[in-house]
C-alpha cells in the first residue's frame, strides 16, 4: 500500500478476531511511530502495555471489541501549556504513525478516550505528569466498517495574502 492508500484506507475497527497479535510486531511498530515529530524532542510518548487484569478493570463496554492487544499511550506535560500542547500534538502524531504501520499489516486498531477518565487513570497508574493520549486496541479485524464521510478540504482553507 502506498501512503494515501494507507491513510484513507485505514479504518477505526471495533469487532476484531482472536487471533494474536504478537508484542514483538508491536514494538516494532512502536520503534518507527517515534520518529514522529517532536519539539525540542521532548519525546513526551510512553506506553503502557495493558494486561488482562487492568483491561478488565477498565470495565470497557465491548471489551475494546474483543482486541488481542491493548495498549494506552501516554504524553508528558511538559514544564508549560506551551509545552503540553506540543507534546500532546507529537504524541497524536505518533499515535497515527502506528495505527498506519499496523492498518499496513493488515492489523485494525480503534483509539479509545477510556483511558482520560479518573477511574481510567487510576487503573493505568498514570501519574500527575502524565495524560492519557488513547487506549489503543489492536487485533486482526473481524469486521470493517464503511468509511465515514468527510468534508472537502476546499471548505476548510483560507489562503491569506
Ligand atoms: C483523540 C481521539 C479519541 C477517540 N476516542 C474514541 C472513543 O472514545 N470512542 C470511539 O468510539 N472512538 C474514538 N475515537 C475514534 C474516532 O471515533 C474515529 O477515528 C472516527 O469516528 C473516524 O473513524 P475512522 O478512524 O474509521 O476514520 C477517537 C479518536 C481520537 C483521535
Amino acid at each position: 500500500m502506498n501512503i494515501a492508500e494507507l491513510i484513507t484506507g485505514r479504518r477505526t475497527v471495533k469487532k476484531f478476531k482472536t487471533k494474536d497479535v504478537e508484542n514483538a510486531i508491536i514494538i516494532e511498530w512502536l520503534q518507527q511511530a517515534k520518529f514522529a515529530p517532536n519539539h525540542r524532542m521532548t519525546e513526551p510518548w510512553r506506553i503502557l502495555f495493558v494486561g488482562e487484569n487492568t483491561r478488565a478493570e477498565l470495565k470497557h463496554k465491548t471489551n475494546f471489541g474483543g482486541a488481542s492487544k491493548v495498549i494506552a499511550v501516554l504524553s508528558h506535560k511538559g514544564r508549560n501549556q506551551v509545552e503540553r500542547d506540543e507534546n500532546l500534538a507529537a504524541v497524536s502524531c505518533f499515535i497515527q504513525n502506528f495505527m498506519l504501520q499496523a492498518w499496513d499489516a493488515g492489523v485494525g486498531t480503534f483509539w479509545s478516550s477510556v483511558g482520560s477518565s479518573a477511574l481510567g487513570r487510576n487503573t493505568l497508574g498514570v501519574s500527575e505528569d502524565y495524560e492519557v493520549v488513547g487506549v489503543l486496541a489492536i487485533g486482526y479485524p473481524e469486521e470493517i466498517m464503511e468509511p465515514k464521510a468527510r468534508t472537502s478540504i476546499e471548505e476548510k482553507i483560507t489562503y491569506l495574502d
